[in-house]
């Protein structure tokens, strides 16, 4: 399938319907994906980033009902990652000499993943490519958005941002572009990507946005590489970036807890009671980190100002979904955000300074040494947690 975005730009990518887990299986995609390619035709015919090696096979048979293939002159490689670059090594067999642009670290990262010589063409930010009378291509670098060798490409005339991962969300829709697909869907999927791949991120995606915007250039549509295409407004998602990279938080608190028997469930049920009694405004969320999707909670911590996370001890240590979300806070470097620990325990209860740890280690600020409790909680017990959850509104 291909559809005509503009007079010279048609979308030539692949919708995954299927897909339910990227990178690996580390993070869900629910909604599916897309792989978003683009064919200019101008004086000059350039193709824009592939799709993932999967698809390799349909993605050139598309290609060859738009074109006749000896006719591209240049391909840009805004991104090297697989799901984007995996269709090369079949394309470049059929057109083995055409150009790619990409920056050095792309061309690194393409060599080392297909072990190919191709005519790459280094490009740095500010270099221009002529594809017609009118038009030309301006690339952008855009280091470390997520990748070393991330890039934007601006095309005049049309005034198009291929962006690349940058702005994209894992969403299959059938409609291509924002305005005409469900915002919550749109948003939520869009903040999901933001909080896993971009929030390490942050501090560039300020700096590369205000450079961006430095050069004064119109911008009609925003051409991501997953999910829809921004047309409508389109520095709706450039502000709501600049805003997520902002240390971004709204007025909720999420307690994520693991529990081997239902004590740390009723403590952090107990906790969150305290926390909506003294405070009416606050919106609290509670996940089992055994039972939830790890994605989904960790985009609740990104919306979060403050987190409670617990667990029952078991082998002198905490629970497996607890140790791999600390991990993961970890990884994704939040800041400014204030925690607190909890859990049952039978004899040893290393649970709560193991979580203490985590968090600092991840740089999260703890407020207090926890609330640990023995066996299952009794009345007192609980009125323990709640006045523990008041305790914690005072704190922040
Ligand atoms: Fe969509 Fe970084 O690849």
């Amino acid at each position: 399938m291909s559809v005509k975005i503009t007079d010279k730009v048609t979308w030539v990518g692949k919708i995954d319907w299927e897909l339910r887990t990227f990178h690996g299986e580390e993070y869900s995609t629910h909604r599916g994906s897309s792989y978003n390619s683009y064919l200019i035709r101008d004086e000059k015919t350039v193709l824009i980033d592939t799709v993932w090696e999967p698809f390799a096979e349909e993605f050139v048979e598309t290609l060859k009902k738009e074109i006749d293939l000896s006719e591209i002159d240049y391909i840009v490689a805004n991104h090297g990652e697989v799901d984007h670059s995996g269709a090369l090594p079949l394309l470049m067999k059929e057109i083995p000499d055409v150009p790619i642009y990409c920056t050095s670290n792309g061309v690194k990262i393409l060599k080392a993943h297909y072990h190919q010589d191709w005519n790459f063409v280094e490009v740095k930010t500010g270099d221009e490519l002529e594809i017609g009378k009118d038009n030309k291509l301006i690339f952008i670098e855009a280091r470390m958005l997520h990748w070393p060798d991330s890039m934007f490409t601006y095309m005049t005339g049309e005034n198009i941002l291929f962006s690349n991962d940058a702005f994209g969300q894992h969403y299959a829709n059938s409609k291509l572009f924002n305005d005409l697909v469900d915002q919550a869907e749109l948003y939520q999927e869009a903040l999901k990507y933001y909080a896993n791949i971009l929030t390490p991120f942050s501090p560039l995606v300020t700096s590369k946005i205000k450079e961006v915007l430095g050069f004064n250039l119109p911008v009609n549509m925003i051409a991501t590489s997953h999910g829809v295409i921004w047309r409508d407004n389109p520095t709706q998602i450039i502000e709501k970036y600049l805003e997520w990279a902002d240390d971004y938080q709204e007025n909720q608190i999420t307690i994520v807890y693991e529990t081997m028997w239902n004590a740390t469930r009723r403590m952090a049920e107990a906790i969150a009671d305290g926390i909506m009694e003294k405070d009416k405004n606050v919106t609290v969320k509670l996940f089992n980190i055994g039972k939830s999707d790890k994605n989904d909670v960790i985009t609740e911590l990104f919306k979060s100002k403050a987190m409670l996370i617990g667990c029952s001890t078991v082998n002198k240590s905490i629970m497996s979904g607890t140790a791999a979300v600390l991990g993961m806070i970890k990884g994704i470097g939040f800041k400014k955000k204030k925690a607190a620990a909890f859990g049952s325990y039978g004899w040893s209860g290393e649970s709560v300074p193991m979580i203490i740890e985590g968090l600092k280690e991840a740089k999260i600020e703890v407020m207090d040494e926890g609330l640990k409790l023995l066996w299952q909680p009794d009345c007192d017990a609980l009125e323990k947690c709640k006045e523990y959850g008041r305790r914690f509104i005072d704190k922040l």
